[in-house]
């Protein structure tokens, strides 16, 4: 059921489902377009759906140089602050503008046109939000990399998106290490079938591999950003169409290969400015800080495109919640920018939590002018609810998207109306989605019953267009589980007033740490081993990270080996293969993995037994011992510390 309102939510809802032709036409009137739309939604295609045919715009002038043009050029647009550093920069719209203008003209000469991919390999610094920006300006398509990636991952991306250039740093920092990036770079790029022409460094003090070392590596020429910027030719934005795509972000799903969600420039750009004024309420001259990395789609949509194309100031915070240097860290940083709108993972809430029980620090800081806090990444739940609030004195939000959908599907839109709070919701629906929970047969289940959650095509404006090389792949995971749906893969219900509960994935995907992960994907690292037979690796609950990953390993016949060898290896092979990110610590010998007759591991039976709550063990299970013995292993798991887990998990290895 929709949610029921009489406000002004209720209302715009309302007139997006009743008339998204002239509601989404209406919001296109927020951007500047080069040709303007003569219609919304084109459904030729369907359920492939296109928004905004014919219109043509350029989204970097609509994050940048529009603003100047009013005149708005004085106005904070980024605020880098390193708390790793120690250091503060601020540019003006004019300020980053010039930048953006002349690494566009960097990107031009280095052969970089409409179309062109160019993957971006950066930590938070400014050069990512240029780097993000100079590439639409050409209409080029980007695609940004996290760092806590493998060159594995990373050679992965490169072979999908086959980018001209890569944009990358000479390194990042991270509080107990640094993080080299050009051998990654290097690494990847050897890996990689994918020819690059150019690998453009941003160089940073402090890091052992220099641009000159590895020049030439890969095929390509490796250039320092310095250098090529001080004599590049600054480029104007290039109109392009409004389904034309923008960038392609890289996530998770139930097999080892990422995939690449793409979207389009029209319709994303009108989705953020929709979103910056009737979700967030924040608009020129305010403040908005989303504590996340420009690698994952929250950083994407509410560190770069969605507050510049409001006209807003955005914070670039390089730093962690706690130990940079305390638990004060967030509440400093608001402070000292007058942030309004603060954004963050519930992970890092808990983590702070964690640190300052008592919520002294906020004390410390001038706070008055923080409004909201917004949650997103995985479910706040409302232990970290009630916390914040109570230390920061201020309505705090959850919402619930995804990285195909760019922007919020469910939450409390306080830009248009504030509604009253349920913990461990997301509150409703956002106006453009019709949210519908499923049973198994793909009918709707009635309200207060688990399903999976469905949004009935088409999205709206700003999700994603398909996945990158491959509509049919696109089809098969998303729009023909359930017929006129696109399938969210997470599960959950709607309660009679129309609120969401989120309740977890109904595939493999987990979350850690507000990052998704594959499981599937670690499970191929740590089946590469030579002394593993066969893998399962699990998402159990952990109270501050949220999920952590639990690797169960059968050994081949007749292997001797000492678990805590066994699991360092395991450790560093997931960490070469996926990245530091996957945070995989646990393993576990077994004996057997349960199974269905049909060979399927019942990996969700094994994760509810892990975390204590009341599992069914199917029917089709082709020996229930294995999964009895396994119990044991499971259930201490959620109670004892990781150093000790391997040792008393230890099986007979070599009885497989
Ligand atoms: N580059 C390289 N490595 C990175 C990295 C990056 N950008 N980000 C994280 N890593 C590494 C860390 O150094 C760490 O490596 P280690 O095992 O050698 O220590 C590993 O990945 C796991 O890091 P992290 O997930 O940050 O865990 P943590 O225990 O260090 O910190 C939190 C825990 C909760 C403080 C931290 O995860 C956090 O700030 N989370 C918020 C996440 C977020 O904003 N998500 C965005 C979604 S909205
Ligand atoms: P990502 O694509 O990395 O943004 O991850 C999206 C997934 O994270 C969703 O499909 C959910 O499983 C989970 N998620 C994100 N936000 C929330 C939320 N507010 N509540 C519950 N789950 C969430």
């Amino acid at each position: 059921m929709d949610a029921q309102s009489t406000g002004a939510y209720g209302r715009a809802y309302a007139r997006s489902s009743t008339d998204p032709e002239g509601f989404w036409l209406a919001a296109a009137a927020l951007v500047d377009w080069d040709k303007p739309p003569a219609r919304a939604l084109e459904d030729a295609g369907a359920p492939l759906y296109s928004w905004y045919p014919g219109a043509e715009l350029n989204t970097s002038f609509n994050a940048l140089d529009r603003h100047v043009a009013a005149g708005r050029g004085d106005t904070a647009a980024l605020v880098y602050d390193s708390a790793m550093l120690g250091t503060v920069r601020t540019y003006t719209y004019a300020e980053l503008l010039a930048e953006v203008e002349r690494f566009a003209g960097v990107l031009r000469g280095l052969g970089v046109g409409p179309g062109d991919r160019v993957i971006i390999y950066l930590p938070m610094i400014p050069e990512a939000v240029i780097a993000m920006l100079a590439t639409a300006r050409l209409g080029a398509v980007h695609s940004v990399v996290f760092g806590g990636f493998a060159p594995r991952e990373l050679a992965a991306r490169i072979d999908d998106a086959g980018p001209a250039v890569i944009v990358t740093a000479s390194g990042g920092l991270e509080p107990r290490r640094t993080v080299e990036y050009l051998p990654a770079v290097a690494e990847a790029l050897k890996t990689a079938t994918h020819r690059v022409n150019a690998v453009v460094v941003a160089e940073r003090a402090g890091f052992a591999g220099t641009r000159e070392e590895y020049d030439g590596t890969g095929g390509a020429a490796w250039y320092a950003w310095d250098a090529l910027a001080a004599v590049a030719e600054p480029a104007g934005p290039v109109p392009v169409a409004a389904t034309d795509p923008l960038y392609i972000l890289y996530t998770s799903g139930t097999t080892g290969s990422p995939k690449g969600v793409v979207r389009d420039n029209g319709s994303h750009a009108v989705a953020m400015a929709w979103s910056m004024e009737n979700i967030y309420g924040v608009g020129p001259g305010q403040v908005m800080w989303t504590a996340s990395d420009v690698g994952w789609v929250v950083g994407h949509s509410y560190i770069v495109y969605g507050p510049l194309i409001a006209g807003a100031t955005s914070v670039l915070y390089e730093g962690k919640p706690v130990g940079t240097p305390d638990a004060g860290a967030f509440w400093r940083v608001a402070a000292q920018h007058g942030v309004n709108v603060l954004f963050t993972a519930p992970t890092a809430l808990r983590a702070i939590r964690k640190a300052d029980p008592g919520a002294a620090e906020p004390g410390n800081y001038d706070l008055s002018r923080l409004r909201h806090l917004f949650a997103a990444g995985e479910r706040l739940d409302p232990a970290t609810l009630q916390w914040a609030q109570a230390a920061l004195g201020v309505p705090v939000i959850d919402h619930w998207w995804q990285t195909e959908t760019g922007w919020a599907i469910c939450a409390n839109p306080v830009g248009l109306e504030q509604l009253p709070v349920k913990a461990g919701s997301p509150t409703v629906p956002v106006p453009g989605f019709a949210v519908r929970v499923l049973g198994p047969d793909g009918k709707q289940v009635p309200a207060g019953t688990e399903g999976n959650i469905a949004l009935e095509l088409p999205l709206p404006p700003g999700t994603l267009r398909t996945l990158w090389g491959s509509d049919e792949r696109y089809r098969a995971a998303y729009l023909e589980v359930f017929d006129g749906y696109y399938a969210t893969g997470d599960s959950g219900y709607l309660d009679e007033d129309g609120y969401l509960f989120v309740m977890g994935r109904t595939d493999d995907v987990i979350n850690v740490s507000g990052h998704r992960l594959s499981t599937g994907a670690m499970e191929q690292a740590v089946g590469s081993h030579p002394a593993v037979a066969e893998a399962a690796v699990i998402g159990i609950a952990d109270p501050v990270k949220g999920q952590r990953p639990s690797g169960y390993v059968v050994l081949k016949t007749g292997i001797e080996i000492d678990p805590e060898v066994l699991r360092a290896e395991l450790v560093e092979q997931v960490r070469s293969q996926i990245g530091p990110v996957a945070d995989f610590k646990d393993v576990f010998v077994v004996d057997a993995l349960p199974k269905t007759r049909s060979g399927k591991v019942l990996r969700k039976t094994m994760r509810q037994i892990a975390d204590g709550v009341p599992h069914t063990v199917p029917s089709t299970i082709e020996d229930p011992d294995v999964l009895e013995a396994l119990t044991a292993v499971l259930r201490p798991s959620s109670a004892q510390s990781r150093s000790t887990q391997s040792r008393s998990a230890q099986s007979r290895p070599g009885e497989s």
